[in-house]
């Protein structure tokens, strides 16, 4: 019953210019696959580009965060209002990247959560271990209290637009990836998370997808899991080749 989302995190890559001939060469090679949902999350910069180059196409157009306040002295920050107004339909917020390097913590992604789905976006929420944790057996309980702080007071009508990316974070950019049977199993262990916070149809209905390391070779493997209802892709949704073949996986 869960969506299949296929999300690209194209994190600090690309220029405008660059967006624009990918979204271009994107385009022919994902139109018609209808199986999941195609997004693209593209530095703030590069947003308005692909919103227009994306135009028409089954491709959508996400941020890579967002600020919680609506608008003031919060310099180097972008609003949802911002993001609202040039088309942008999507959000990544919490991702391990904003966690570990910029201070990011489940109290403030609960804020961006709020604000953002206030503002009528869908919000791709990412949480997940790192290596120490797994390794301690601590992996269940860790993702268990991410995702009950990170959706504190969303209601489970706003639940609805909420897409949750399970992301070991020993998994990121390392070329290390769980094995399907990981992915399934902890992905499992935040839908029944979110059947003990909301409601055993929310938790059917959740679209949790699985992201570290997912690729054109291991996508057909995981995305064959019960539990994983599509990927978040950092290092290969930046090859259309790869991302392609992505979506064709969700789309067999
Ligand atoms: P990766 O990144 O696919 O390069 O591991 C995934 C992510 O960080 O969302």
């Amino acid at each position: 019953m869960a969506r299949t989302v296929i999300a690209g995190n194209w994190k600090m890559n690309m220029t405008p210019s660059e967006t624009k001939a990918f979204i271009e060469t994107l385009k022919p090679m994902v139109a018609g696959k209808d199986k999941c949902d195609i997004v693209i999350c593209a530095p703030y910069v590069d947003l308005a580009t692909a919103v227009e180059a994306a135009k028409g196409s089954n491709i959508k157009i996400g941020a890579e965060n967002v600020h919680f306040e609506a608008k003031g002295a919060y310099t180097g920050e972008v609003s949802c209002a911002m993001l609202k107004e040039i088309g942008c339909e999507y959000v990544i917020i919490g991702h391990s990247e904003r966690r570990q390097y910029f201070g990011e913590t489940d109290t403030t992604v609960n804020l961006r959560v709020k604000a953002a789905l206030a503002a009528g976006f869908k919000v791709i929420l990412c949480l997940g271990e790192v290596k120490e944790q797994r390794l301690a057996g601590i992996t269940d309980e860790v993702v268990s209290m991410q995702t009950k702080l990170d959706l504190a007071e969303v209601s489970e009508d706003d639940l609805k637009n909420v897409i949750i990316a399970y992301e070991p974070v020993w998994a990121i950019g390392t070329g290390l990836t769980a094995t399907p049977e990981q992915a399934d199993e902890t992905c499992g262990v935040i839908r029944d998370t979110i059947a003990v916070i909301y409601s055993s149809k929310a938790a059917k209905e959740i679209t949790i997808q699985y992201g570290g390391s997912m690729n054109d070779k291991n996508a057909a493997e995981l995305l064959a899991k019960k539990n994983v209802n599509g990927g978040l892709i950092g290092g290969a949704s930046l090859v259309p080749e790869k991302f392609t073949a992505i979506v064709d996986a969700a789309n067999a």
